[in-house]
């Protein structure tokens, strides 16, 4: 051995005495085991079952009529475009691509909107909905003056409450679902909004609500924004879905324009995991409206704090392909025929697996099932029905009766609709 490789060696400390003595992290044993995900647990389960008929409907993610994932055509076309650019790796800076987060923002408040084109927008692009939720939490919870209670609707996106919880925010529920009417319970909603203290923050879902599919209707949406600003109340706008919802990405921006034209304070958190299928490109934009160009410097100042401690600078692909669709008015436009195909194929499902479950006899009335829209189905379906669905007949959803439509497809309605009537009818 020669003295160079001598002198390295007196300093490695063999493995086993590594792990066994030195590391002493008697704590470390004590770390409790957290509770698996609700829905990867069900995955898994589905994944272990050999049956051929098995069918998945938890994943919230867009299937073709095949059951394949789908990546959209104008996303193929907007990343051969871009590898034509032949473009560096260089970091993206603490607030993103800004271009990308000036037409996210436009997208979701419509072109020419007064925010933007008067400095009254601070824009972040986030790591996808995920992120930007988090991004308005850390902030909220660092910034806003008075109550740090967060109010989600009841139920919710499972992830809201770890995620606001995380940031420092206390949270709380305000009714949204009517379990015997399976409907949206909206005077309950106001109720609960009405005795909320004043200058909270309120989390809404912009579009398809996750996971009861029913959303406020326009005169909702308004008597709400009213609420909020009788109470100063700060609402979260979470956009996961514009597009998606209904397969009109303006109409699915109705809420947030609303709130917006009655000068509601707010930050609207997007995503393009869904309505662009970039699920693992994590992109996304978190907006806070300001009062003018002086306070959006400064919250964009902090939000570049905030991210700097986090991740540092977000990745780029996923900023360029959106950035290249949206600035691109034929490509755009070709984008959001695409968008509604995926809606259109998700409406047709609720629409076939409602015929089916009635065709296989069923005397119950399923037609919650074509009201909802989205992604998501609260089914109705109980805990004890679910579990037969799992046990009996390989069909896969949340113990909650909420289902993926995505999952349903040409092949495997009938059986799935056979099936809910075979467990809701004994
Ligand atoms: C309501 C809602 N918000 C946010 C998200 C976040 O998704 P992502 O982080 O992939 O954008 C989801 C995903 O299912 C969702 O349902």
């Amino acid at each position: 051995m020669n003295k160079k490789k001598l002198a390295i060696t007196k300093f490695l400390i063999p493995f086993e005495s590594v792990t066994s003595c030195n590391r002493n992290l008697g704590w470390f044993t004590k770390v409790p085991k957290a509770p698996p995900d609700n829905i990867f647990g069900v995955l898994d389960a589905y994944n272990k079952d050999k049956s051929k008929e098995k069918v998945n409907l938890t994943v919230g993610a867009y299937r073709d009529d095949n059951g394949k994932p789908y990546v959209l055509q104008t996303v193929r076309e907007a990343e051969k475009r871009i590898r034509c650019k032949n473009m560096n790796k260089e970091y993206l800076g603490l607030l993103g691509n800004l271009n990308f987060n000036k037409l996210t923002f436009n997208f979701a408040l419509g072109e020419d909107n007064k925010f933007l084109k008067n400095g009254r927008a601070a824009l972040c692009q986030s790591l996808s909905g995920t992120g930007a939720v988090f991004i308005a939490a850390v902030f909220l919870s660092t910034f806003f003056p008075k109550n740090k209670v967060a109010y989600v609707s009841k139920p919710t996106w499972g992830n809201h409450i770890s995620l606001l919880e995380r940031a420092g925010l206390c949270v709380k529920t305000y009714r949204y679902y009517n379990t015997e009417k399976v409907a949206i319970d909206f005077e309950g909603m106001l109720d609960d909004i009405n005795k909320m203290p004043d200058e909270c923050i309120i989390l809404f879902h912009a579009a398809a609500h996750n996971p009861t599919g029913f959303d406020p209707n326009c005169e909702q949406w308004q008597q709400l924004a009213d609420l909020c600003k009788k109470k100063s109340l700060y609402v979260i706008f979470d956009n996961a879905y514009q597009g998606f919802a209904t397969g009109d990405a303006e109409r699915d921006a109705t809420s947030i324009r609303i709130f917006a034209e009655n000068d509601i304070n707010m930050a609207i958190c997007q995503s393009f995991s869904k309505n662009m299928g970039l699920y693992g490109e994590r992109i996304g934009c978190c907006a806070f409206i300001t009062d003018g160009p002086a306070e959006t410097e400064i919250a964009e100042s902090q939000l570049k704090f905030i991210t700097r401690s986090m991740y540092s600078n977000p990745p780029i692909h996923g900023a360029r392909i959106v950035e290249e669709i949206l600035s691109n008015v034929d490509l755009k436009n070709r984008w959001l025929q695409e968008v509604k195909k995926m809606a259109e194929r998700m409406r047709s499902m609720r629409a076939s697996l409602r015929d089916g479950i009635v065709r296989a006899g069923s005397k119950l009335n399923w037609d919650h099932i074509t009201n909802q829209i989205g992604m998501f189905s609260f089914t109705g379906v109980k805990k004890e029905a679910v579990a037969k669905l799992k046990k009996d007949f390989h069909v896969y959803l949340l113990n909650s009766g909420r289902i993926s439509v995505s999952g349903l497809n040409s092949k495997n309605v009938e059986y799935v609709g056979a099936a809910f009537h075979k467990v809701t009818s004994v």
